[in-house]
C-alpha cells in the first residue's frame, strides 16, 4: 500500500528518490519522505510531511539534503493518524528505516524494549526502527542486527535501512511486503514495485522472503537471513517506461480503458496456437486440464468479479463445479479442498495479502494452485504451482479497468480448454469460440469510439447519492464490478442487484432521484428485464439503459437513456457493457472534479489484511 524508494550512487539521491515516489504515489500516498546520508556530516538527515509528494519536493528543497544515497517512503497510515511524525522515515539511534506492512506486536516489543518514553510517533515502524538499533548497538553488524529483529518481528514488513556509520549502502529484508532491485548506469536501487525502478533501468530482481539485499553504488548482494551469500537472477522488465506516462490523456484511468483492446490481444494471441486454446506459453501440459474434479476461484475486489465470470463460464462449458470465496474469507473459513482441487487465485498487483495468504493455506491443504497475475515475480505468482500472467502492462489507476478484462479473458480460454480436453467441446465448437473471443479487441474498440454517447448516461446520475445496477445472468456479474467502479471513482452509492430481486426489498428505496442502470445483454433475459426496467420506471426511476444491438425494446423514447452495444454471442457481451461501465464511473467522477486516478482512502497494492 505504501510505497518505498532507494537510491545509492553517483547522483544526487534526493532527485531520483522523489521521482520514484511520484511514481509510486498510486500505492498509497497520505504523506511521504525522504532520509538522505550526508557525508560532510556523517549523519541521515530526514524531511517529512503528510500530503502529496509533491508538498515533500517543496519542503525537501528548502533543505541541505544533499547525498548520494537515501531511502523515500509513500504513507498509508495504518497504525497511527496522517502526521508529519508519523509519516517514514523514522529514525533511532544510529538506524534509519522505511517499512511497509505492519508489526502486530510493536506495543510488546516497546515494552520489553524498554523505549516506549523515547517514541516520538505512534507507529510500529519507528518501534521496529528502535529494535533495529538495539541489535545494532549490541554486535555492530548489520546482517547480525537484521536477523535478530527481523526474529523478533510478527507480522508483515519490507524494510529499508540505513545506518549512520555505513556510508553509501542499504539493507533491506522482507516478509510478503514486496522490493525488487536494479542496477543502473550511475548507482543501484530498489523499490516496493517496477514502477519506479522502470524510469531508470530494464532488468531487476526480486528479493525473496527472509532475504536481506545488500545495495552499495555498483553492486547488488542478497543473503540469506543468516548471512550466507544468494546468488542473484536479473528478469527483464517487459513494459517499455511510456507504458507507465498518460500518453496524452487526462488520467490514467481513461488511458488504460483505451487500452484494453490491445491488452487482450497481448493477453489471448500467445494462448492460442491454430485457433485452439493452448497453455504451453505458460508451460502448463494439457494433462494438468485433468487433474482436477473441483474449482476453487479465490480473489478480492475487481478481481473476484472476473472470477464469478469464470465461474459461470466453466460450469457452462466444461461442467466443472466451481466455487467462488473472497480471499479474506476464504483463510479463514474451512473450505472442502483435497488434492483433485484445484485452486485458481487472481490478482492483478499479486501482492495481495488475503489472496497471497489464501494460495498458501490451498497449497497447505494440498490443492493445485493456478495464479492469474499481471505483474511478474510478485509473491501470488511465486506461490502458484502455476501462473498465467495477463499481458496488460502496468497499470497505474487505482481502479482496475484492462487488469479486469484480460483476468476475464484468461477465464474464457481456461473454460474452453477445460471443455475441449475433456471431450464437452468438439474442435470445430472450440475454433468457433475462440474466433469470436479474438473480435473481443475490436467490439471493445467500437464502445471506446462512442465514449461521447456513453458519457450522457454519466450527466443523469452525476447529481445522485444512490444508483441502482440490475442485471440478470451475465449481466449480473458485469454489473457488480461496474457498481464497485462507480464507488470507488465518484464516491456515489451504488448497489448491484439480480434484476428479479429488487421487488424483494429493495424497491422501497426507488423514487425519482434514483437514477437505474440496466445491463440487458443476454437475449434469453431480456423480456424480464425489461419488464424490471417498467417496475422501477413506474416508481419514478430515471432509467439508463446499457442493451445489446438488436434487441427489440417497444418505445425506445420512454427511457432516459439507452445506449446500444455491439452485437455478438450473449457469453462474450460482457467485454463491451465492462467497458461501458467503466466509462459512466470514469466520466461521473471526471465530472465531479474528483482526482479520477487517486480515489480517497484506497490503494492500489492492498498489502494488510
Ligand atoms: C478495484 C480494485 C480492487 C482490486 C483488489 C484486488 O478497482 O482494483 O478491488 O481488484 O484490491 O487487487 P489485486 O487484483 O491486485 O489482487
Amino acid at each position: 500500500m505504501c510505497g518505498i524508494m532507494g537510491y545509492t550512487g553517483s547522483k544526487e539521491a534526493k532527485y531520483i528518490i522523489i521521482k520514484g515516489l511520484s511514481a509510486l504515489e498510486y500505492r498509497g500516498y497520505d504523506s511521504a519522505g525522504i532520509g538522505i546520508y550526508n557525508s560532510d556530516e556523517d549523519k541521515v538527515n530526514i524531511c517529512k510531511c503528510i500530503g502529496k509528494v509533491k508538498n515533500l519536493k517543496e519542503k525537501a528543497e528548502k533543505l541541505n539534503l544533499t547525498g548520494t544515497c537515501g531511502i523515500g517512503h509513500t504513507r498509508w497510515a495504518t497504525h497511527g493518524g496522517v502526521t508529519d511524525e508519523n509519516a517514514h522515515p523514522h529514525k533511532f539511534g544510529r538506524v534509519t528505516i522505511t517499512h511497509n506492512g505492519i508489526i502486530e506486536n510493536y506495543e510488546e516489543l516497546a515494552s520489553e524494549f524498554g523505549i516506549e518514553d523515547e517514541l516520538k510517533s505512534q507507529t510500529d515502524t519507528e518501534v521496529a526502527c528502535a529494535v533495529f538499533a538495539h541489535y545494532y548497538d549490541k554486535y555492530t553488524d548489520p546482517m547480525k542486527a537484521i536477523y535478530k529483529a527481523v526474529k523478533c518481528f510478527r507480522g508483515t514488513f519490507a524494510f529499508t535501512i540505513i545506518f549512520d556509520d555505513i556510508p553509501g549502502k542499504i539493507y533491506a529484508v522482507r516478509n510478503v511486503s514486496p522490493i525488487v532491485a536494479a542496477k543502473t548506469e550511475h548507482g543501484t536501487m530498489l523499490a516496493s514495485d517496477l514502477t519506479a525502478i522502470s524510469l531508470y533501468a530494464r532488468e531487476y530482481l526480486v528479493l525473496g522472503e527472509y532475504q536481506i539485499l545488500v545495495l552499495s553504488p555498483d553492486d547488488i548482494e542478497l543473503f540469506d537471513i543468516k548471512g550466507n551469500p544468494l546468488v542473484t537472477e536479473y528478469q527483464k522488465i517487459d513494459w517499455d517506461t511510456e507504458a507507465a506516462t498518460k500518453k496524452g490523456f487526462p488520467f490514467f484511468m481513461e488511458k488504460e480503458i483505451s487500452e484494453q483492446p490491445e491488452a487482450l490481444k497481448n493477453t489471448l494471441e500467445p494462448r492460442i496456437k491454430d485457433g485452439l486454446p493452448d497453455f504451453t506459453y505458460d508451460e502448463i501440459p494439457d494433462e494438468f486440464f485433468k487433474s482436477f474434479d473441483k474449482i476453487f476461484i479465490t480473489a478480492c475486489g475487481t478481481a473476484m468479479h472476473s472470477g464469478q465470470v469464470g465461474k459461470g463460464l466453466i460450469e457452462k462449458l466444461a461442467k466443472v463445479p466451481v466455487e467462488t470465496e473472497i480471499a479474506s474469507e476464504f483463510i479463514y473459513d474451512e473450505p472442502i479442498i483435497d488434492s483433485r482441487t484445484l485452486v485458481v487465485s487472481v490478482s492483478q498487483s499479486g501482492e495481495t495479502i488475503d489472496t497471497l495468504t489464501a494460495v498458501k493455506k490451498a497449497s497447505e491443504l494440498g490443492a493445485k494452485t493456478l495464479g492469474i497475475v499481471n505483474v511478474h515475480g510478485t509473491s501470488i505468482a511465486r506461490a502458484s504451482d502455476h501462473v498465467v500472467y495477463t499481458n496488460a502492462g502496468p497499470e497505474i489507476a487505482v481502479a482496475s479497468t484492462k487488469a479486469y478484462t484480460v483476468q476475464v479473458a484468461v477465464f474464457y480460454l481456461l473454460a474452453a480448454k477445460l471443455a475441449l480436453v475433456r471431450g464437452l467441446m468438439s474442435e470445430e465448437e472450440c475454433r468457433e469460440f475462440i474466433k469470436t473471443l479474438q473480435s473481443m479487441p475490436s467490439a471493445i474498440r467500437k464502445v471506446i469510439n462512442d465514449k461521447d454517447e456513453v458519457h450522457r448516461i454519466s450527466t443523469k446520475i452525476v447529481e445522485a447519492k444512490n444508483v441502482f445496477m440490475l442485471g440478470r445472468g451475465l449481466d449480473y456479474y458485469a454489473i457488480l464490478e461496474g457498481s464497485l467502479k462507480l464507488k470507488e471513482v465518484s464516491y456515489i452509492h451504488s448497489e448491484a442487484l439480480p434484476a428479479g430481486e429488487i421487488k424483494h426489498g429493495t424497491i422501497a428505496l426507488i423514487s425519482d432521484e434514483t437514477p437505474v442502470i440496466l445491463s440487458i445483454t443476454q437475449e434469453k433475459l431480456a423480456a424480464k428485464e425489461i419488464s424490471n426496467a417498467k417496475e422501477v420506471k413506474s416508481r419514478g426511476a430515471i432509467v439508463l439503459i446499457l442493451m445489446k444491438d438488436g434487441i427489440e425494446l417497444e418505445n425506445e423514447s420512454q427511457w432516459d437513456k439507452v445506449y446500444r452495444l455491439p452485437a455478438a454471442p450473449d457469453e462474450f457481451m460482457i467485454f463491451t457493457v465492462t467497458v461501458a461501465l467503466q466509462f459512466i464511473a470514469y466520466f461521473t467522477a471526471l465530472d465531479l472534479g474528483l482526482d479520477v486516478d487517486k480515489p480517497r482512502n484506497l490503494a492500489k497494492v492492498v498489502t494488510v489484511e
